[in-house]
């Protein structure tokens, strides 16, 4: 298992290209089972998630390719036919997120079979409601040897309300929805950004959506989606783990391809603790996208954070703001309100020197405190991150153990810190 060293205590400074958004890329990539032509993304990241869904695509049958382009990989995707619809274990539990295929399988091909993905590191994370809404729209749902076996043969458009907001359930019923017959409300929906572009994508393919960005999606069903290209949105979570990056190690970095309008929670909150963030020129192929520049010009003052569904602060952002409030004078509240147990980082932090206390989904960080460099673990994907932001404030050296987590979701970090004057360097370990 490859590990991360780092010494601490380098600003970093320079320029880092933003890659697409892996939550973005995963579900435009199950969305081009919903037709047998071909679906080209650009803009996705080359991180191992995105390999795990093409292994998955793999195991169905289902044609993809990826190639490096001057921003990004262009992913190519053709679902002509399938030899399977079966998601199997072995690269469920790598990666929760293959139930993205449950919808489109259904929708298309009139049976799934995917594998139960169990609980992770940061919590039960049940899918009764993609389950629920499935069968709201018709499809005949059993379950046996751990794996989920759905029919139908042809889903019909339903009313279906979210008792809890479902990122991947608000999508999975999108892409569902597509191909049923009639139309589809769903109310409480997910207004993430991520399921904003699949929307743009799925309506480029001839599907009928909107409402997208609200808490109302309506959708009304067609017969067949056609194939297209598509450009995946900026990723908002790896801009503000750089942003963190560049206020807790008190440099300054000047981020290309970003979407702005995505970060304004995070944005905010890293002002209120005293960041400076500055909009810059647009940036980008045919300057699609904007830039912007973090710096931390004097104090890092603590500030109380809870985490929300989109538009406000993200859950996917609190490891890393956690890090960044160890640094800061005072006493900071973080509160987590969309996973039971998000807080493994924490832990870790402490064996830094942190002065963290957890209770609950509420834990309390007194700062500012000298982090020393530490034997770490990580735990999970925002969790490595936290650990990596740690480790380049931290005086001495941090070894991270297990950074396969970290390379789920974000593409050559170590290089592209390195790039910015970090001094980090990835062990190599059979
Ligand atoms: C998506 O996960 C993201 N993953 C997560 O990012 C992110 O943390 C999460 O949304 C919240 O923003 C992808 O998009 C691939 P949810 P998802 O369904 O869709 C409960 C990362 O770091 N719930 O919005 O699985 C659930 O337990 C990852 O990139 C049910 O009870 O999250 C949680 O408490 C981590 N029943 C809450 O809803 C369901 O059927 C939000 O979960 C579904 C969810």
């Amino acid at each position: 298992m490859d590990k991360f060293r780092i010494h601490g205590g380098v600003p970093l400074s320079g320029t880092v290209v933003i890659r697409g958004a892996k939550n973005a890329a995963l579900p435009a990539m199950a969305a081009a089972l919903l037709t047998g032509e071909r679906v080209v993304l650009h803009n996705v990241p080359r991180v191992r998630d995105i390999a795990t869904l093409r292994s998955l695509l793999d195991e169905l049958g289902v044609d993809s390719s990826i190639a490096h382009e001057e921003y990004g990989n262009r992913v190519e995707i053709e679902a002509r036919q399938l030899i399977s619809p079966v998601a199997p274990y072995e690269l469920v539990k790598q990666m929760r997120a293959s139930v993205l295929v449950l919808g489109p399988l259904l929708a298309r091909f009139g049976h799934a079979r995917v594998s139960l993905p169990g609980g992770c590191a940061i919590g039960a994370r049940p899918i009764n409601l993609h389950l629920k809404g499935l069968e709201r729209l018709g499809a005949t749902i059993t379950m046996d040897h751990g794996y989920i076996d759905a029919r139908a043969e042809r889903l019909r458009g339903a009313a279906f309300h979210f008792d809890t907001i479902s990122v991947t359930g608000t999508e999975n019923l999108m892409m569902a929805a597509s191909l049923a017959e009639g139309t589809t409300v769903l109310e409480n929906a997910a207004l993430e950004p991520e399921v904003q572009d699949l929307a743009c994508l799925l309506n480029a393919m001839g599907a009928r959506i909107q409402g997208a960005g609200t808490s109302r999606i309506t959708i009304e069903g067609v017969g067949r989606l056609h194939g297209t290209e598509h450009t995946i949105i900026p990723d908002r979570i790896e801009a503000g783990t750089f942003m963190v990056a560049a206020v807790i190690t008190r440099g300054c970095l000047r981020l290309e391809r970003v979407r702005t309008q995505h970060l304004t929670a995070v944005i905010a909150k890293l002002e209120e603790s005293g960041a400076k963030v500055s909009p810059g020129p647009p940036s980008g192929a045919g300057q699609a996208f904007d830039t912007l520049t973090a710096e931390l010009p004097g104090g890092l003052t603590a500030a109380d954070v809870t985490t929300r569904e989109y538009p406000g602060f993200p859950t996917d952002m609190q490891a890393q703001y956690m890090a960044l409030m160890t640094q800061a004078s005072g006493s900071s509240v973080i509160t987590e309100t969309i996973f039971e147990n998000r807080f493994l980082h924490a832990l870790e932090l402490v064996r830094m020197g942190a002065d963290i206390t957890v209770d609950g989904r509420r834990a309390v960080v007194r700062g500012p405190t000298p982090l020393s460099g530490a034997n770490v673990q990580a735990s999970d994907l925002r969790a490595s991150a936290s650990l990596v932001l740690a480790g380049l404030a931290a005086e001495g050296e941090t070894v991270i153990d297990r950074v396969y987590h970290i390379d789920r979701g974000y593409e050559r970090i170590e290089q592209r810190l390195a790039q910015v004057g970090a001094r980090i360097q990835r062990i190599s370990e059979d």
